[in-house]
């Protein structure tokens, strides 16, 4: 497997491969099994697999973990190797952002609700960094996890608004065994908080009981769910149940639409979701 640094370089091996067809898994690092899922899946459907590791300085917020991110290459190129990528790409901060680097790409209206309300300019960089990556990379399809569902939903409508030529492709959430959604940033918790964040999923599924026992009125379903989270002492930054498409809030239970929700334990933001259809 290669191990690519530049951008001149993942230019020569996507149009060396473009032709086989690319599937592209793009991280921050921190492999865990969920982008492991992802790659895998990529590789059963590309013929030529790249994984990015880039830890892109423009969707952190003032204050946010930019310079704590677990970085850990090494270990992130032996994992995408044995699960069968191609290539990965791991380029500094400084080959993709140059000095005076000044153009962004956005996508209204969805990146203000949700995680956009806390998190200003987290999606704008998302979009910004995909579209550079997209450009290198020149995958057929890109693979993305549904725990960040808003930020699948984002980078669907850029891809559909922009016209980019490749499919985005979003994958079940994986969970630890006793259901926390896994997440680079779940390393941050203490033994203490890590047993409380169980009740993320926990109500999440509470919620899911209720509806399949005729629950409908969406507000019923997040006061229960807010009690117990607050219950296990986490800091409800929101939870809310929002259609996929506009990701609007709704009254009633329906179908295309999610149970959202982030919640801090301690200085650690996790985030969580339940498709309903
Ligand atoms: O989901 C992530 O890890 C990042 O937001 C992504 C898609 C790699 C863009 O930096």
């Amino acid at each position: 497997m290669e191990i690519i640094k530049t951008i001149a370089d993942m230019k020569q091996f996507a149009a060396a491969h473009r032709g086989e067809g690319i599937g592209f898994v793009p991280t921050m690092g921190a492999l865990h099994e969920g982008h492991l899922s992802l790659i895998q899946r990529s590789v059963k459907e590309n013929a030529v697999t790249v994984v990015s590791v880039f830890v892109n300085p423009t969707q952190f917020c003032p204050g946010e973990d930019y310079e704590a991110y677990p970085r850990t290459l090494d270990a992130d190129a032996a994992l995408a190797a044995d699960a069968g990528a191609a290539a990965v790409f791991a380029p500094s901060a400084q080959e993709m952002y140059p000095e005076s680097y000044d153009t962004y790409v956005e996508t209204g209206g969805i990146t203000d609700a949700l995680c956009g309300k806390s998190r200003p300019g987290h999606f704008r960089g998302v979009t910004t960094v995909l579209t550079k990556l997209f450009h290198l990379v020149q995958p057929q399809r890109a693979y993305f996890g549904q725990k960040d569902a808003q930020q699948l939903l984002v980078v669907q409508k850029m891809v559909r608004e922009l016209n980019f030529d490749l499919e985005i492709i979003g994958c079940p959430i994986v969970r630890e065994a006793d259901g926390l959604a896994k997440s680079s940033r779940n390393q941050y918790l203490s033994a203490d908080e890590r047993q409380r964040a169980v009740v993320l999923s926990r109500s999440l599924n509470w919620a899911q009981a209720q509806m399949d026992a005729g629950v409908t009125a969406a507000a019923q379903l997040i006061d229960g769910m807010r009690t117990m989270i607050a219950a296990e002492g986490g800091d409800v930054e929101y939870i809310e149940y929002v259609s996929r498409e506009t990701l609007r809030p709704l009254d009633t239970v329906q179908p295309c639409s999610m149970f959202a929700l982030a919640v801090r334990f301690g200085t650690t933001r996790l985030i969580d979701n339940l498709f309903v259809d």
